[in-house]
């Protein structure tokens, strides 16, 4: 068991974190490196930003090197995309489409991240221990991703 998150104070923090600044790559890395070091037990936390195919691009993030591009509807991050909800994996070798970046990963959340109704991007969160994310921090984390969504543009780039 991991002690317990202090979501209220997280929360708090990513707010004051993003104040003053619209731009989502700017707050899309901000936000990465908070959680990555807030958040204990995280050995990855980063974005993967939609695109008009439907892939997901590699976004701003702390960790070990990622994939570049996953496949529209693949790994974690596509089943969490594709169903724009939150997706929790507990144990990452038991979910048959999951997509290895870094081997010690062992357990997984991604979230959506909507702005102004249009799923943008999603946040992908790992963890090296089985069963990391509860419900509490399912969420909690829910709530970070929600404050960077609200403080952020929403970006003109479906193209790429
Ligand atoms: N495991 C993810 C791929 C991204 S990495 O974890 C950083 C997935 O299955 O979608």
């Amino acid at each position: 068991m991991s002690a317990t998150v202090a979501y209220d104070l997280l929360e708090e923090q990513t707010r004051a974190l993003l104040s003053g600044e619209r731009d989502f790559i700017a707050n899309a890395g901000n936000f990465a490196a908070f959680v990555y070091h807030e958040i204990p037990d995280v050995n990855w936390a980063g974005f993967y930003v939609a695109t008009a195919s439907g892939e997901l691009l590699l976004g701003p993030f702390c960790g070990r090197p990622a994939c570049t591009r996953l496949p529209a509807g693949r790994g974690v991050c596509g089943a969490a995309a594709a169903r724009r909800a939150t997706l929790v994996v507990d144990d990452v070798n038991a979910f048959g489409d999951h997509i290895v970046c870094d081997p010690a990963s062992r357990s997984e959340i991604v979230v959506p991240v909507l702005v102004a109704g249009r799923m943008i991007a999603v946040f992908d969160c790992d963890s090296p221990r089985l069963a990391r994310f509860s419900e509490a921090d399912r969420a909690g984390i829910e709530r970070l991703v929600a404050v960077f969504s609200e403080s952020v543009q929403p970006p003109e780039r479906p193209e790429r």
